[in-house]
């Protein structure tokens, strides 16, 4: 399945998150890469309706310094080439927006800028 989006700012976060040895250990285990520090925000229409039904790769929530981290789910895809995962966090998502952790700075391998429009590939 494919289904585009635009790539827009995030909110300067997925860098910390990715980084979070407790997150990135669980990308790396479940979906076999090391990802770049950070996420590619894409704005999708019709929204994450389709992602919430469809069955992922769960990467566990925790809890650490008496705050908690929420689960995320995990579906391998392809952006340009580049194989990745599109996250979604089981909490707090925001509606019309996805997430794409991938090994590189997709942004520069693509030479991306706000506003391109990319196609997802699900794999
Ligand atoms: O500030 P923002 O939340 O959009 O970004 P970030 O998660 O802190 O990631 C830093 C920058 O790298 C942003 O421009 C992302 O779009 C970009 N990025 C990328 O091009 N490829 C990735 N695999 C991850 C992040």
């Amino acid at each position: 399945m494919e289904i585009e989006g635009r790539v827009v700012k995030g909110l300067g976060e997925g860098s910390h998150y990715v980084q979070i040895p407790e997150y990135k250990n669980q990308f790396i285990e479940r979906l076999g890469f090391t990802p770049y520090p950070g996420t590619l925000n894409l704005r999708v229409r019709g929204g994450l309706e389709e992602f919430v039904e469809r069955e992922g790769i769960e990467v566990e929530g925790f809890t650490k310094g008496g705050r908690s981290f929420g689960p995320v789910k995990c579906f391998k895809a392809r952006i340009g080439g580049i194989a990745g995962a599109v996250v979604i966090p089981a909490r707090g998502r925001r509606a019309e927006t996805l997430e794409f952790i991938a090994p590189v700075k997709v942004r520069e391998v693509l030479k991306l800028a706000d506003g391109d429009v990319v196609r997802i590939e699900l794999l």
